[in-house]
């Protein structure tokens, strides 16, 4: 069930930690597309010590960075779980030095730092041959055959058996959302490999409600859930209704040592400028060390964010999506009463910075991390034809924001537009 601190909450801090971290390998998929055979992708199991791992580091580091929620990896395609789970052996607990739940100290960490706690839950477990006992709908035995861990490895289906699968995912998901306190997102994936009434979504969606019906649902759940997720690539519209936008801040989920292909703070901040713009939110991922630590890399571009965010804070949260880009080359905002508008100014300026198509006049125009006010003026207005003319915003002189400078526009009561195409003038008053 969607709820409002979601909508509010802006940035999460996504982590994929697991015991692909010890080699050099991507979370599950290394084994699943034959990069790593199955034996030695587990026998990563015996690096996975967690030696350094406090989530309450985790949780300072997140909250610091300005994210309202987080989500851990509870369980990924490898089926491998971070959890004491009593339905299966496979988990850190049973099969690595680390031998203890990481799960509990971390939903205790993020729940006493004022964090939303949630939950990353692979539907797929490419480890468990009740999983590979029934092919995706429509799909035949032989279409599948050289899969061996992605999708059924030939032979007779099982319903069986796949009810049994159902049935374990279930009751881990029941001891994910029971033995931690409240759990208050579950995000789901992997849900591609079988269809809706395979995973048997709108009964899957009442049973997590049983257990929590506040919790919200992430839409990887062949769209029973509440909300979108894409994922690497920014939206150029955003989806309907609420979203959030997954990336990774290399190009790997997951810890990789020779991934160095790192975003830059600037292209991390500008991109959850290009969320907020569109109303929606971001997960932007981490991939801890085996050992529970992060790359320095990595810490360094969430304190960057959140500086830039701490230093914008009022154009970030309580805000909407901001203005079509035809108004404004830019990104920005709208405040809840939507009276300001806050203006995301990429570049430095050479001379003014043009707002077009707002009716309502504007008061006040002024650097929102500085306070400094900016000088405007507008050409082309004839308000007794409704032509709200152009407004410039002289931008040469004002003190850039090392990340994003944002322009605070407050207008003389709530926005409204004129969305004209060009009007021939009848009357001059
Ligand atoms: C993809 C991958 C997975 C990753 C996820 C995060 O769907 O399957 O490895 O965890 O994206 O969004």
């Amino acid at each position: 069930m969607m709820q409002d601190w979601f909508k509010k909450a802006k940035l999460g801090i996504f982590a994929h930690y697991g015991i692909y971290a010890v080699g050099d390998v991507s979370e599950s998929w290394s084994f699943h597309n034959g990069n790593i055979s199955y034996e030695d992708y587990m026998k990563q199991c015996e690096g996975f010590t967690a030696s350094k791992y406090d989530p309450k580091q985790w949780a300072a580091l997140f909250k610091r960075a300005g994210a309202r929620y987080a989500v851990l990896t509870a369980k990924h395609h490898d089926g491998v779980a971070l959890f004491d789970t009593q339905y299966s052996d496979l988990s850190v607990v049973k099969k690595t030095p680390a031998g203890r739940d990481l799960i509990a100290p971390y939903t205790e960490a993020m729940r006493e730092a004022g964090l939303k706690v949630g939950i990353y839950f692979s539907l797929i477990d490419w480890s468990d041959p009740r999983y590979r006992s029934v092919y995706p709908e429509g799909e035949k035995p032989e279409d599948h055959l050289k899969d061996v861990f992605a999708t059924p490895a030939g032979g007779p289906e099982d319903p069986e058996k796949w009810e049994e699968f159902l049935q374990f995912n279930n009751n881990q998901l029941r001891e994910l959302m029971t033995n931690y306190g409240t759990v208050d997102l579950l995000w789901f994936d992997g849900d591609w490999e079988r269809s809706a009434n395979q995973w048997k979504c709108p009964e899957f969606r009442a049973y997590l409600h049983s257990l929590n019906p506040n919790v919200i649902i992430n839409s990887r759940l062949q769209g029973y859930g509440d909300y979108e997720t894409p994922e690497q690539g920014i939206p150029l519209y955003g989806p309907r209704g609420v979203w959030e936008f997954c990336t990774t801040i290399n190009t790997s989920w997951g810890y990789r040592p020779s991934d160095n292909d790192y975003k830059t703070s600037r292209m991390i901040v500008r991109m959850f400028c290009d969320c907020l713009t569109l109303g929606g939110n971001m997960l932007l991922d981490v991939g801890p060390k085996e050992d529970g630590t992060l790359d320095p890399r990595q810490v360094k571009i969430l304190e960057d964010l959140g500086d830039w965010i701490h230093d914008n804070e009022e154009a970030v949260y309580d805000t909407g999506k901001g203005l079509d880009y035809r108004h404004f080359l830019g990104g920005s905002t709208l405040s809840e009463d939507r009276r300001t508008i806050y203006l995301f100014v990429y570049d430095k300026p050479s001379e003014y910075i043009c707002l077009k198509g707002i009716k309502t006049p504007v008061k006040r125009v002024s650097v929102l991390h500085t306070g400094e006010e900016l000088p405007f003026r507008y050409t082309g207005a004839l308000p007794w034809s409704g032509i709200p003319g152009t407004l410039w915003i002289k931008g040469d002189e004002m003190t850039p924001h090392p990340m994003v400078t944002v322009l605070k526009v407050e207008l003389d009561g709530e926005i409204t537009y004129n969305l004209g195409h060009g009007e021939v003038v009848t009357n001059n008053d």
